[in-house]
């Protein structure tokens, strides 16, 4: 029996701008309309967590109503064929909802929370006790787990380690081709993933910018958005 061709994909927010998720950076980005230091850090949930829950309550509630795009439908198409394992810095459950099976988190999901554990998150205590709330709000006072501690979203703050990393790394490894697609791989450790990539694995990126990822030598750039350059990805695999 022949084994699938592994296909590993990276992913960011770009691919979901054309469901109607904003991306985090250059016109218009998230980031350019909140600031980072009041709603995606530790210091920030230490400080006002009433603000941290709200920023998270209203990008849980537009989650529900937009849908995956072609982009998502296309990956979890290809699972017919190859062995595709998604690695994606989005917080969405777009490439879930369109049928992928596999897909690691590397920055958390909006549709889970966990008690917060005293601002120490280093023990790993709090991963144990992560729960699903699909796309409902959550409130100051709301507690969960056996210390009954204040629950937080189940997202990586700046600053805070990425415990799915490793595990990220030897996906990587094993590539044989590799995916970039929808980020701008500014947000380290996320953006030194591919560098865990074997000699010999193609690299394709699809962005419909420029960005200093994709001038690396030896990565195919397929400049356009994430629909139709993945259309574009699959004629060439
Ligand atoms: P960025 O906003 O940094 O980058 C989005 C990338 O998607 C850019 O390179 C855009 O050119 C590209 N893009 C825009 N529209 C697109 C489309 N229709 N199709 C394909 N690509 C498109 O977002 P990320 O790289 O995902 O972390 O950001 C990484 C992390 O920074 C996020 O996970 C988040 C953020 O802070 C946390 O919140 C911890």
């Amino acid at each position: 029996m022949q084994t699938q061709k592994k296909i590993v994909v990276l992913s960011g927010s770009g691919i979901s701008a054309e469901s109607g998720i904003s991306t985090f950076r250059g016109g218009d980005g998230l980031w350019d309309n909140v600031r980072i230091e009041d709603v995606c850090t530790a210091e920030a949930w230490r400080r006002n967590p009433g603000r941290v829950l709200e920023f998270y309550n209203d990008r849980r509630a537009q989650l529900a109503t937009v849908d995956p795009n072609d982009a998502h439908r296309i990956l979890a198409e290809m699972e017919k064929e190859y062995d595709v394992r998604i690695i994606t810095q989005n917080v969405d459950d777009l490439h879930e909802r369109a049928g992928s099976t596999s897909v690691l988190h590397l920055h958390g999901e909006l549709t889970k929370v966990r008690p917060e554990n005293c601002c120490c998150e280093e023990d790993g205590f709090s991963l144990k006790y992560v729960q699903d709330i699909g796309y409902r709000p959550v409130s100051l006072g709301e507690c969960g787990g056996p210390r009954h501690r204040q629950l937080r979203p189940h997202i990586v703050f700046f600053g805070e380690a990425v415990p799915n990393l490793e595990k990220a790394a030897a996906i990587v490894s094993q590539a044989d081709i590799l995916l970039i697609v929808g980020t701008s791989m500014q947000v380290y450790p996320a953006a030194s993933l591919y560098h865990y990539s074997p000699e010999g694995c193609g690299i394709y990126m699809i962005d419909p910018e420029d960005s200093p990822a994709a001038a690396v030598s030896g990565v195919h750039h397929i400049k356009d958005v994430a629909t139709r350059g993945m259309a574009e990805f699959v004629k060439l695999l």
